[in-house]
C-alpha cells in the first residue's frame, strides 16, 4: 500500500506586524503535521504559489483575513492531488488543480495541503505550472469586475493601476470585447510600455495636465464604469469626473489612504455610485458550475496563447536559506515561489 506524508514543510508567520520586514523576518520553515483529508477533501502536493499584495497585507495584518497565529500565509496555488478523503468518489489522485482558500486553516505556502470541495478546480494539463498557480485570484477577480462593467452596458472604462496584473487581464478581456479603457497609471514609463502594447488611451496620474484630459477622455468615450485599485484621491476625482449613472468599483486600496474628494452633488443629484468588489465574497455568490464555466474559458485563453497577461516568473526557493530572505525577495519583485524539494543532505528548490 502506498504511504502518505503525514508532516509537511511549511512557511509560517508567527506575528502579525505592519513593518514588512519585520514581519517577513519572523517567519520560519517548519515541519508540521497535518490531518487526514475527510470527505469531500483532497490532499494536494503543492507545485506552486503566488505572492499576491493580498498575502503582503496578510502578514501586515492589514487584511479582511486574519487567522489563528503561528499561520501558514498564502491563499491561492496549483498542485497534484495525491489521495481523496472519500474513496467512494472517483479516482482523484494524479489530477491536476489549482485552488483558492481563505478558509480558517493553512494557507498554500507548504508542501502538502488537505483542500475543500469547492476551493479547488481541475486543470488543463497544458496549462504551465506558473499560469495554474495564479489562475484564481486576479484572473477571476479582473473577469467578473469586467463582467459587471459589461452587464452594465458601457462602451468605455477607466482603470487605475493599469499596469498591474488585475489591469492587464481587464485589459485583455476589454480587448477581447471591444470595450475601450482608459488606463490610469503613475510612471512615464508605464505610459510608454503600454502605448507600445498598442493601448491607445494611456494617462499619467502625475502629470500637470491629468485632470483636464481625464475628463476630456471620459466625455468622448462614455465611460461609466471605473475600476479602482488605489483609493485615496484618486477615486473621488473618478467618480466626479464621470457622467451620470456612473459607478466606481473600489477593490484595493494601494494608496493606502482613505477614499477622498467625492463631491457629495455628484452622488445626490446624479446618481453615481461607489461601490467595493471582493474575491472572496464574490465567490459565495457564483455556482461551482459557474466557476468551472468560467476557469475553462479562462485555461482554453491562456492554453492558446491569446493572453499574454504577464505571469509572475518562476522563483528558486532555496529551503536552506533563512525563509525571509527569499520571501522578502518575492515580494519585491513579485514573483512565485514553486514547490520545494529536499534531497538527501541538501536542500534545494526546484523552480518549474
Ligand atoms: N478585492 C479583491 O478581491 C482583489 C483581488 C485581487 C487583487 N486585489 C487588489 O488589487 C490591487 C492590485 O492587485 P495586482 O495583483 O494587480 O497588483 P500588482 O500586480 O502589484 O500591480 C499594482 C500596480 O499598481 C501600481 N501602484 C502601486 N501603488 C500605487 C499607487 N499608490 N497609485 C497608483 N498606482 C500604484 C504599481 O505600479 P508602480 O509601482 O510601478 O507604479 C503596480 O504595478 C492590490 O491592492 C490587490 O490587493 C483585490
Amino acid at each position: 500500500m502506498m504511504e502518505f506524508p503525514t508532516t509537511t514543510k511549511a512557511l509560517v508567520i508567527e506575528a502579525y506586524n505592519a513593518n514588512l520586514v519585520r514581519a517577513l523576518r519572523g517567519m520560519k520553515i517548519i515541519e508540521k503535521p497535518f490531518s487526514e483529508p475527510q470527505p469531500g477533501e483532497v490532499l494536494v502536493k503543492m507545485d506552486a504559489s503566488p505572492v499576491n499584495p493580498s498575502d503582503i497585507a496578510f502578514l501586515r495584518g492589514m487584511y479582511n483575513v486574519n487567522k489563528a497565529l503561528p499561520a501558514v500565509p498564502g491563499f491561492e496555488g496549483t498542485g497534484i492531488i495525491i489521495k481523496a478523503g472519500d474513496e467512494t468518489s472517483e479516482n482523484l489522485s494524479g489530477r491536476r488543480v489549482s485552488f483558492f482558500t481563505q478558509d480558517e486553516g493553512d494557507g498554500a505556502w507548504c508542501e502538502y495541503l488537505c483542500l475543500k470541495a469547492g476551493n479547488y478546480i481541475f486543470i488543463n494539463d497544458a496549462l504551465p505550472v506558473e499560469q495554474a498557480a495564479c489562475l484564481f485570484i486576479n484572473p477571476f477577480t479582473a473577469y467578473a469586475m469586467f463582467d459587471e462593467a459589461l452587464k452594465s452596458g458601457t462602451k468605455a472604462i477607466i482603470q487605475t493601476a493599469a499596469n498591474g496584473q488585475v489591469g492587464r487581464f481587464i485589459r485583455f478581456f476589454a480587448c477581447e470585447n471591444g470595450i475601450k479603457v482608459i488606463n490610469l497609471v503613475r510612471k512615464n514609463e508605464h505610459v510608454e510600455a503600454m502605448k507600445r502594447e498598442g493601448e491607445p488611451f494611456v494617462l499619467n496620474l502625475n502629470d500637470e495636465d491629468f485632470y483636464e484630459n481625464l475628463k476630456i477622455l471620459t466625455s468622448d468615450l462614455k465611460a461609466t464604469v471605473a475600476i479602482d485599485a488605489v483609493g485615496g484621491e484618486i477615486t473621488g476625482k473618478l467618480l466626479n469626473v464621470m457622467p451620470a449613472g456612473s459607478q466606481v468599483i473600489l477593490y484595493g486600496g494601494l494608496s493606502g489612504a482613505p477614499v477622498a474628494m467625492i463631491d457629495p452633488l455628484e452622488v445626490i443629484f446624479k446618481n453615481k455610485v461607489l461601490r467595493g468588489f471582493n474575491l472572496g465574497d464574490w465567490m459565495k455568490t457564483v455556482s461551482d458550475a459557474e466557476v468551472e464555466r468560467i476557469s475553462g474559458y479562462l485555461q482554453t485563453l491562456f492554453i492558446k496563447k491569446k493572453s499574454k497577461p504577464g505571469f509572475r516568473h518562476p522563483f528558486l526557493w532555496k529551503t536552506s536559506m533563512k525563509a525571509c530572505v527569499p520571501i522578502f525577495q518575492i515580494c519585491r519583485q513579485g514573483r512565485f515561489f514553486s514547490g520545494c524539494e529536499v534531497s538527501k543532505g541538501k536542500k534545494e528548490a526546484v523552480s518549474k
